[in-house]
């Protein structure tokens, strides 16, 4: 058997008290997708930053086809033929498309040989089947077309190992099965792909092998042949994670949002909302279903008083909330999670115990008399990490410190605390590990038995199907099906959110 393209022996990485990567052993075969997974803080960034040679291990042996080799920097990576695209892209956004392609690629040259660019760009995108407006700037391209840009940059530096870290966690479901398509045609063509990500359907989609980490090990590497995704689910938790029951129990109460024939517009006037009706009941989640940028943007801004509508009228417990902004609606009791989670929904300067506050700093028991209180605020903190599992920071850091799925527990800690009257909750579970989404959905569903009236925007069909009372489907800012989640199956609701069903 000849060697694998890559081995990783006992590859040990520590960042003072903790060990990211703690004797690693990896095999893995040229020509092929081989996925790995693991919870947020598994170690793996840091095992892909080492093969990538972004990080120097502390100790263990690295194999390039058999033989030892020791990375000196990302270029040395490179020149050996390893490239990584990035959880956060590496381009220059003043820049064009051609430009950031060619860019230190050819160190020496002095001029830009425009021709002879365009000429390998055309080639690449013709290669991968991925257009691109190669004059315009960067800044213009949208997140789907900027990865795009990164893999074709890489590949015009004839890298053929490729490695994608969560790729797919700032991807539309559309664009996801676009990079999958690029990724199956690269793997085809002999380049070898390592694919991280923590969806356990789309390593069953594209891989062939799969590892899983915890914990900074390696705790089990198959072919997905032989595997499925309740073991690798297991493997990656240490446990048997059961999915716990979420059905409603159906006590649906009065309307508390009602929205009547409700219009928006975009910038240019044009519409982006359309005559959209339709109304959330105490103890009911409603779930807008849609691929994103059908409207569900606009319908979760113009329900929280971020956007004026064009038209109709938005009711809150019966009463026109139109004219109310953010504020007034959240004393209303109107809770929000936002999509935009490192801008909207949290504060990252900030620390975590002034982000757990944000929204109830206002009101008693933590101000008296309008004076907030610190110590209250700091126990108030404490009682949420511990109450939604916030781990990785205390009160008084910065929220950056906070992975993603945490940050996220931290927001839906803040906004669930009390029972709200109306939650409205956009993609809660985006880029959350399986733990972080099990947890967060148990949440929407204990608001729900509380009385909570719960709009749910997300393109996730299981998760549409496992929490809502009924499904609402958004297509081209048309509500084009409202039916009860019972009638609704997984096939119907896809071709239902791809406008091909009625
Ligand atoms: N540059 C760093 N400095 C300090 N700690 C780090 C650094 N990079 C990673 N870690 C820590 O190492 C562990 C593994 O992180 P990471 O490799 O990013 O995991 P994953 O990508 O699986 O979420 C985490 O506990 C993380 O906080
Ligand atoms: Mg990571």
């Amino acid at each position: 058997m000849s060697a694998p393209r890559i081995g990783l022996r006992g590859i040990v990485k520590r960042y003072g008290p903790i060990v990211a990567n703690d004797r690693v052993d990896l095999d893995v075969a040229a020509g092929g997708i081989h996925a790995v997974v693991g919870e947020n803080g598994a170690g793996k960034t840091t095992l892909m930053r080492i093969i990538a040679g972004l990080v120097e291990p502390d100790a263990g042996r690295y194999e390039l086809d058999g033989r030892p080799v020791r990375l000196r920097g990302p270029a040395d990576a490179i020149r050996r033929g390893i490239g990584m695209v990035h959880q956060r892209f590496q381009l220059v956004e003043e820049l064009s498309a051609l430009e950031n392609l060619v860019l230190g690629a050819t160190p020496g040259r002095l001029r830009f040989d425009r021709r002879a660019a365009r000429t390998a760009a055309r080639r690449l995108a013709e290669q991968l089947a991925a257009e691109l407006d190669w004059e315009a700037p960067v800044a213009q391209l949208s997140v789907g077309q900027r990865q795009r840009l990164e893999i074709m940059r890489l590949l015009y530096r004839r890298a053929d190992i490729l490695i994608f870290d969560e790729p797919t966690s700032v991807l539309t479901p559309g664009e996801a099965e676009l990079l999958f398509g690029i990724m199956r045609r690269l793997a085809a063509d002999g380049r070898t792909i390592l694919f991280i990500t923590h969806k356990l359907p789309e390593v069953f989609a594209v891989a062939q092998h799969v590892t899983v980490m915890r914990r900074g090990r390696v705790v089990a590497t198959s072919a997905v042949a032989d595997t499925d995704p309740r073991q690798v689910g297991r493997q990656m938790v240490g446990e048997d994670l059961t999915p716990p029951d979420l059905r409603p129990s159906g006590r649906v109460g009065r309307p508390v949002l009602a929205l009547r024939e409700v219009s928006a517009t975009g910038g240019r006037g044009e519409p982006r909302l359309r005559r959209v009706s339709f109304e959330v009941a105490e103890g009911e989640i409603v779930g807008v279903a849609g691929v994103e940028g059908n409207g569900q943007r606009e319908l979760v801004e113009v329900v929280m008083g971020l956007r004026q509508p064009a038209g109709g009228e938005i009711l809150l417990d019966g009463r026109p909330c139109g004219h109310r902004g953010v504020r007034e609606r959240r004393d209303l009791g109107v809770a929000f999670i936002s999509e935009d989670r490192d801008g909207e929904g949290a504060s990252l300067d900030a620390t975590i115990a002034d982000n757990a506050v944000a929204t109830a700093y206002r009101r008693p028991p933590l101000a008296r008399a309008g004076l907030l209180s610190p110590g209250r605020v700091r126990r108030a903190t404490e009682d949420l990490i511990r109450r939604f599992g916030v781990q990785g920071g205390r009160p008084g850091a910065p929220a950056r410190v906070l992975s993603g799925g945490n940050l996220q527990r931290l927001v839906v800690g803040r906004e669930l605390s009390r029972v709200p009257r109306l939650l409205v909750a956009a993609h809660p579970t985006r880029g959350v590990d399986l733990r972080g989404t099990v947890f967060i959905r148990q949440q929407l569903h204990r608001a729900r038995e509380a009385g909570a009236a719960i709009l749910l925007v997300s393109e996730e069909i299981v998760e549409l199907l496992e929490l809502c009372d009924r499904i609402v489907v958004l297509y081209r800012g048309r509500i084009t099906a409202d039916l009860p989640v019972a009638r609704v199956t997984a096939e119907r609701l896809g071709a239902l959110m791809a406008g091909l069903a009625a």
